[in-house]
């Protein structure tokens, strides 16, 4: 039987380290939901101690997430260990993540102590934390960088003292794969007690080389890959969950190795990451992005249609992305749409089911096909996004632009049971639009972060618009989506807008800015 590979995703504690990338408790749950789908084995959910937002989403994730074991991570001391354990204590089954420098580039200028005194910090550390429980990890953070022998005599002293996971991080993406993997057959070789705890990696990417690492690592003896969806992670972010897990699954022939990963809610997960974090996935990356089973070349295609395998590593189905053969157009019916909507896996309320339906005749109108990945992204924002009442409601939009004018945006929106119009100037037509919309709404609001991306080729694309906004300590992301990018921008603006406005009203608290590091 081959052996399994642990998967230990990290996209809420390190993917969030991503620059712009915070998320609030009620997205870390969204995506903690999916990760379950995914059947991740261990799902990092914080640090709890680095800020209250951190400490609340784990906690609230220990308590609603029961299919996968809850990390939560600390520093190696006791205070945040114990405020960990507090987080993580209501999990069905909660792990201890504490970690400490090994490299010593680090103990010098960093940490300032001896590899004496790291090594007792990390022994005590561990034991403190098995006191809560037997599923401890320790981290030897820059190890990639670290003297071996040293990094052996450490884990050596935590699996005694009670660590069952010893975790060997490539912490600045420094090292080259041959070189990885032999770093971890020597553990294997020289830890006497390695047969007591399971192996981990965890790399980074400044070399492009993470997800090479990972795997290098998992021929030489590594059982558990540290991964976050769409490689999010700190700097040039980690190795990429689906890009370990295909790898694994689609070269079964050289890597003899299992993961309990469900790999069709790959792509699901993947967009809702993308769109929850604002972060944009680039078209060609593997696995999840745009072209990642495009074809564009006549011989490709010619290839394609007659056997799929003769392009294609794998199938599209293999990772969620879903072709249906039944194309709708704007004469299609409410069942009909329904049963498409089906078909691609989303089940919704008639409420939601009517909003949707609304919007793609509208687009229906104005665009000749509606691909299937234009329906994704409609019923993401306004059923899986549009998750709070709509205090704003864009009414009409009319832009004057070119090359002659100075560009004008008349708005005419909802706000609660009032209706306002506004005109605005601006430096472009998005510049107008906000401005128009800034007023009427009397938004203080500072843009944190504004981007467009088109969901299919050609000119009549949907443009998909991600904002970040911050406003009274509060930070949120707006989608927007819509064949004309300015009024998706405008919507996107104003689903950012909306939820501002549940947040002040004493919705879930958004997380605020001094609680972002970590
Ligand atoms: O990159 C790193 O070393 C980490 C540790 C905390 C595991 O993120
Ligand atoms: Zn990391």
């Amino acid at each position: 039987m081959p052996d399994k590979v642990f998967i230990f995703d990290t996209t809420l504690r390190d993917g969030e380290q991503t620059p712009g990338a915070s998320l609030n408790i009620d997205e870390k749950l969204q995506i903690a939901r999916h990760l379950e789908l995914l059947n991740v084995d261990i799902i990092e959910a914080g640090f709890p101690r680095a800020s209250k937002g951190d400490f609340a989403a784990v906690k609230a994730v220990a308590r609603e997430i029961r299919g996968c074991q809850i990390a939560g991570l600390a520093r190696a001391n006791f205070d945040d260990i114990n405020e960990a354990w507090e987080a993580l204590k209501d999990a069905t089954a909660p792990r201890i993540h504490t970690f400490i420098s090994t490299s010593d580039i680090h103990l010098q200028y960093q940490l300032r102590k001896s590899r004496e005194e790291v090594l007792e910090q990390a022994v005590a550390a561990v034991k403190h934390a098995a006191r809560y429980t037997g599923n401890v990890e320790f981290s030897a953070m820059d190890a990639g960088r670290s003297d071996l022998d040293y990094v052996c005599k450490v884990f050596t002293a935590v699996i005694d003292a009670g660590a069952t996971t010893v975790n060997f991080p490539d912490t600045v993406g420094y090292t080259i794969p041959h070189e990885f993997g032999a770093k971890i057959k020597y553990l294997v070789e020289h830890i006497p007690n390695i047969h007591k705890a399971v192996i981990s990696v965890h790399c980074h990417n400044d070399l492009g080389l993470a997800v090479a690492n990972t795997l290098a690592a998992i021929v030489n003896g590594a059982r558990q890959a540290e991964v976050t969806i769409n490689g999010l992670g700190e700097r040039a972010g980690n190795a990429s969950l689906e890009e370990v897990v295909m790898a694994l699954a689609t070269r079964q022939d050289l890597f003899h190795y299992d993961t309990d990963i469900v790999t069709q809610y790959i792509y699901p997960t993947s967009r809702l990451v993308s769109k929850l974090t604002g972060v944009v996935v680039q078209p060609n990356k593997a696995i999840v992005g745009a072209n990642a089973f495009a074809h564009e070349s006549g011989i490709h295609q010619d290839g394609v249609l007659k056997e799929a395998s003769t392009y294609e590593i794998m199938t599209p189905a293999a990772v969620g992305i879903k072709k249906s053969l039944l194309p709708l157009g704007k004469l299609s019916g409410r069942h009909a749409f329904q049963k498409k909507l089906q078909e691609m896996g989303f089940y919704i309320t008639d409420d939601e089911l009517n909003r949707v339906f609304t919007r793609f005749k509208d687009l229906a109108d104005k665009k000749k096909t509606v691909f299937d990945e234009d329906l994704v992204s409609l019923v993401e924002t306004e059923v899986i996004y549009k998750s709070v009442p709509e205090h704003f409601r864009l009414e009409e939009l009319v832009v004057l632009t070119g090359t002659m004018v100075k560009p004008n945006a008349t708005v005419k929106m909802r706000l609660g049971r009032e209706e306002k119009t506004t005109s605005s100037f601006g430096d472009g037509p998005i510049d107008a639009t906000y401005k128009a919309i800034t007023h009427l709404a009397q938004s203080k609001c500072k843009l944190l972060k504004f981007s467009v991306s088109s969901i299919t080729g050609g000119t009549e694309a949907l443009g998909e618009v991600a904002v970040r906004l911050e406003d009274e300590g509060h930070i949120v992301t707006g989608q927007g989506v819509d064949p004309d990018v300015v009024t998706a921008s405008a919507r996107a603006y104003i689903n950012g807008l909306n939820r501002l406005h549940f947040l002040k009203q004493g919705g879930p608290k958004g997380k605020k800015p001094e609680e972002m590091e970590g």
